[in-house]
This record gives structure tokens, C-alpha cells and sequence, in this order.
């Protein structure tokens, strides 16, 4: 079952084509991970996807539903989750309290009731809290709940950011480079986060430099240059295939 599909998208910023025409599909269950040289046009995808920026052309399908002039907060309420390649937490915030601006967008008790503090809401708080913590149990941060989101060390605030992704319960959530300033041993524990991520049927999009983490994390890749998709296939096809070694990998060695 595709989850995700791209058709024919279009994104350019003045005169330069970030996005030229890329199409792909993601199936349920998968990990996919988006990979390039810097400037790709990598990111984009991801906010054309996410509703963060207007497509030029091109359509978004999400759940079979095309999603292309919806705003971000509907896209995460269809269950399209995200984080961001340059971290977006509320920093002066408690821990506790960014994964629980996560689960407000899946609480029904209106503005009204909230305001009274009828017992509708004040039931759904008590489940708020209950949900946050145990998501940040699920990343390993359960124990620095009270602490300010800011002071956090650098791979800590990226597990952070994936807890107040999963609490809007999503079936998809795409990672903007999730290993980024993490420690050898940061990236290991990730790798066994992402695998418990798909493990909870919620299907998994990356983008990452590490070259290693992606052969071992994702089950297929999508290479872009320039703004278009060069190739797409298996971690082993994508290491064989001689213009993604000229375009990416070359360039590494
Ligand atoms: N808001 C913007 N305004 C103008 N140009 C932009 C904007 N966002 C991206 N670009 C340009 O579009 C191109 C693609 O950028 P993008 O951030 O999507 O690349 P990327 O593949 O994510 O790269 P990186 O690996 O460095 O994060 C780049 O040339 C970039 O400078
Ligand atoms: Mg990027």
C-alpha cells in the first residue's frame, strides 16, 4: 500500500530549480532514506511534503488524499509527523512540555471547554501527560522531563524532537537528518529508535549524510542531484550504481 506519493513536483526559488520534477512512492512499513550532495534539494522535498512551502507544480499524495495546498497543522493532523534538519524545539520550555505541544494537536476539547476547564478537558489533560511521558520513555528522555528543552545536549534535543513527532500519532514521520551532531554512540542508540519507530507500523523517511547509517537503517534509497532523482533502489543497488558513485559517494573518498 503506498503511503506517500510524489508526482511530477516543482519548486524553484528565483531562477534556481531546487526541486525539478521529482516523482517517487513510499510503501507502508518501509524506511526510505533521501540522499545527495548538499544543495540537492533534499530539504525542499521535505517542505513541499509538509506543507512548509507551496509547491510550484506537481502533486502530494498522502494516504491516497492529494495534501498539496494544505496547510502544515493538517498534514500532521492526516498523521504526516516531522523534525527538522536545523532543530525547532521551544528551548525555553520544559521537555515535558515541547512532546506535549505535540499531543495538543490530537485533543478535542475546544477553546470553550479548555477555558472552563470542563472535566472533558481535564480528562484529556491527564492523558496528555500520560501519552507525553510515556513517548519520552519510548525515545529514552523519560527521565529529563522537567528539564529546560534548550539545555539539553545536542543528540538528546534531536530525540526530543522525534518525541513531539510521534506524540501527534502519526503513520508517517520524516526526519531531517536525525543523526546530525550525534556521537558514535548517539547514532547506534538511533538506529535502534528508528527500527522501534517502524516497529509501531508508523512508516519512516530520512535524510542523512552518514552514508553508513543509511546502507544499515533504510530498506531503499532515493538519490537526488540538482534537484531531480537520479536513482532509486536497495541499499546494495544504490552502492553499485556507478551515477550515484559520480554524483555522491565519489565525492566522499
Ligand atoms: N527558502 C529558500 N530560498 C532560496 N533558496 C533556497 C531556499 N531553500 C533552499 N534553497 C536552495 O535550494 C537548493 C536546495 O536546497 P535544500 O535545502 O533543499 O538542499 P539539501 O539537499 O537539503 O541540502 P543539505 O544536504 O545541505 O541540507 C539549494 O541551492 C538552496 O540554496
Ligand atoms: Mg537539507
Amino acid at each position: 500500500m503506498i503511503v506517500l506519493s510524489l508526482k511530477n513536483l516543482v519548486k524553484s526559488f528565483g531562477g534556481l530549480a531546487a526541486v525539478a520534477g521529482v516523482s517517487f512512492d513510499v510503501e507502508r512499513g518501509e524506511i526510505v532514506g533521501l540522499i545527495g550532495p548538499n544543495g540537492a534539494g533534499k530539504t525542499t522535498v521535505f517542505n513541499l511534503v509538509t506543507g512548509t512551502i507551496p509547491a510550484d507544480n506537481g502533486n502530494i499524495f498522502f494516504g491516497g488524499r492529494d495534501i498539496d495546498r494544505l496547510r502544515p497543522h493538517q498534514i500532521v493532523k492526516l498523521g504526516l509527523a516531522r523534525t527538522f534538519q536545523t532543530i525547532r524545539l521551544f528551548p525555553g520550555m520544559s521537555v515535558l512540555e515541547n512532546v506535549l505541544s505535540g499531543c495538543h494537536c490530537r485533543m478535542f476539547a475546544g477553546v470553550i471547554s479548555s477555558f472552563l476547564r470542563l472535566p472533558s478537558q481535564r480528562r484529556e489533560e491527564r492523558s496528555s501527560l500520560a501519552k507525553a511521558m510515556e513517548e519520552l520513555e519510548f525515545v529514552g528522555l523519560a527521565g529529563m522531563w522537567r528539564q529546560t528543552a534548550g539545555g539539553l545536549a545536542y543528540g538528546d534535543q534531536r530525540r526530543l524532537e522525534i518525541a513531539r513527532a510521534i506524540a501527534t500519532e502519526p503513520r508517517m514521520i520524516i526526519l531531517d537528518e536525525p543523526a546530525g551532531g550525534m556521537n558514535e554512540q548517539e547514532t547506534l542508540e538511533l538506529r535502534g529508535l528508528i527500527a522501534a519507530i517502524q516497529a509501531r507500523d508508523i512508516t519512516v523517511m530520512l535524510i542523512e549524510h552518514d552514508i553508513n547509517f543509511v546502507m544499515r537503517v533504510c530498506n531503499r534509497l532515493i538519490v537526488m542531484e540538482n534537484g531531480a532523482l537520479i536513482a532509486q533502489g536497495t541499499p546494495e543497488d544504490i552502492r553499485r550504481d556507478p551515477r550515484v558513485i559520480e554524483a555522491y559517494l565519489g565525492a566522499d573518498d
